[in-house]
């Protein structure tokens, strides 16, 4: 008579079979008596032994392209807690952990987006907001940021789930920024200084953009013009005695959602045709075309560009060129609604953060002859503070 076991792997003609209800499969997600199928270059493509994965770096060391088209199991056998295959493929033998393709079962797999097993602790949702965040902000304490990582962590958590918080107390020293952006991940270098100067002082800085003046700043991203733009932005008021120039922030996300709503048709258009951007400064010039809602896979959101300084002449067939502008006239009115924006006062010593990927940024016009106001800027790359996230939950 046959063991149990013995009926687990049913071999097909380009995967395997396996039962899995011996593995308490409730434990890793699976329905009981889950039938799991595993296609064979999926499991060629994850044998972990020596001579396929390097033991010490965890990384992969076969060539995946070489797996042969023509692959096949000759033999499958379940022995203890391990599924033994030979393949066709020079006799090459591979053993699976039973639990491992349990966990890493893909039968009643829905995931498109995040094409990934791993259970990622830096994944959070996101919360849209418009005018009514004005009075609730995530405020941070600088030294708090340095003594208290649970602080760092939650800092780190706003700027991924808001997209838009607030430090105080920062030291008004030339410099600080880079600093701190060292302190929470690394900086992103552009083709403008690691670190940027804001202020209105022609002649003393090169004034590349608008933001140099002492004019209105409308709410845009900075940097549509790079493929890939950076994540986070930091701005650190190291003196702020101008009247006017108040701070405002847009979320991106929320207008998205917004437009989606309205006219389904407008945002379709937007996320499937490309506008050019193009910033230059004496170090470069950097031209790239995107749509102006980068979306993903799932359709969700990745990337929200909007510069009116930045963008180029639209270059589109002419049957194209009315339903562009009306969609993006749209879009830049939702920006510009009342109810989208948030405003508030930046005083020397504090720093704005903003996840550039998502959240507008702008400021009012203000006069240079009541006060110095002077700014330094520095990026750093969203996924960066994510991994900061993963590090923080791990200590
Ligand atoms: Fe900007």
């Amino acid at each position: 008579m046959l063991a149990w076991w013995s009926f687990m792997v049913t071999l097909n003609t380009s995967s395997l079979s396996l039962n899995l209800a011996c593995l308490n499969a409730d434990r890793v997600g699976l329905d009981n008596n889950s039938i799991a199928e595993f296609h064979y270059p999926w499991l060629r493509d994850n044998c972990h032994c020596h001579e396929c994965y390097h033991p010490d770096t965890h990384e992969r060391i076969l060539v995946s392209a070489e797996i042969p088209f023509c692959l096949r199991a000759e033999t499958a056998q379940i022995e203890g807690d391990w599924l033994n295959v030979e393949w066709n493929d020079r006799g090459h033998k591979s053993a699976y952990q039973l639990t491992w393709l349990a966990e890493h079962s893909y039968s009643q797999s829905k995931l498109v987006s995040q094409n990934t097993f791993l259970a990622d602790p830096a994944v959070g949702e996101i919360t849209t907001w418009g005018r009514e965040l004005q009075q609730n902000i995530a405020t941070f304490d600088y030294a708090k940021l340095y003594a208290d990582p649970s602080q760092l962590l939650a800092f780190c958590q706003a700027i991924r789930d808001y997209g838009l918080c607030i430090v105080r107390g920062a030291p008004a020293v030339e410099g600080e920024i880079e600093r701190f952006a060292e302190h929470i991940a690394c900086v992103r270098e552009t083709i403008y200084d690691r670190l940027h100067n804001v202020r209105a002082s022609p002649g003393e800085y090169n004034a590349y953009n608008v933001a140099s003046t002492t004019l209105e700043l409308k709410p845009h991203t900075d940097m549509p013009n790079y493929n890939n733009p950076p994540g986070v932005q930091m701005f650190h008021f190291l003196v702020n005695d101008s009247i006017g120039g108040e701070s405002t922030a847009v979320d991106g996300a929320r207008v998205a959602e917004q437009l989606k709503a309205q006219d389904p048709e407008a945002f379709d258009l937007l996320a499937n045709t490309p506008m050019c951007f193009r910033m230059f400064s004496d170090r470069g010039d950097v031209i790239n075309s995107n749509p102006l809602l980068t979306l993903g896979v799932d359709g969700e959101l990745r990337v929200f560009r909007f510069s009116n300084q930045l963008a180029q002449p639209v270059n589109l067939p002419a049957d194209k060129m009315e339903a562009f502008y009306l969609a993006y006239r749209k879009l830049g009115r939702l920006v510009e609604a009342p109810e989208n924006k948030v405003e508030f006062r930046l005083n020397t010593g504090d720093i704005m953060v903003t996840n550039n990927l998502r959240v507008l940024h702008g400021r009012n016009a203000y006069d240079s002859s009541t006060g110095d106001r002077h700014l330094q800027l520095s990026y750093m790359d969203f996924d960066d503070v994510l991994s900061r996230i993963r590090m923080l939950l791990k200590t």
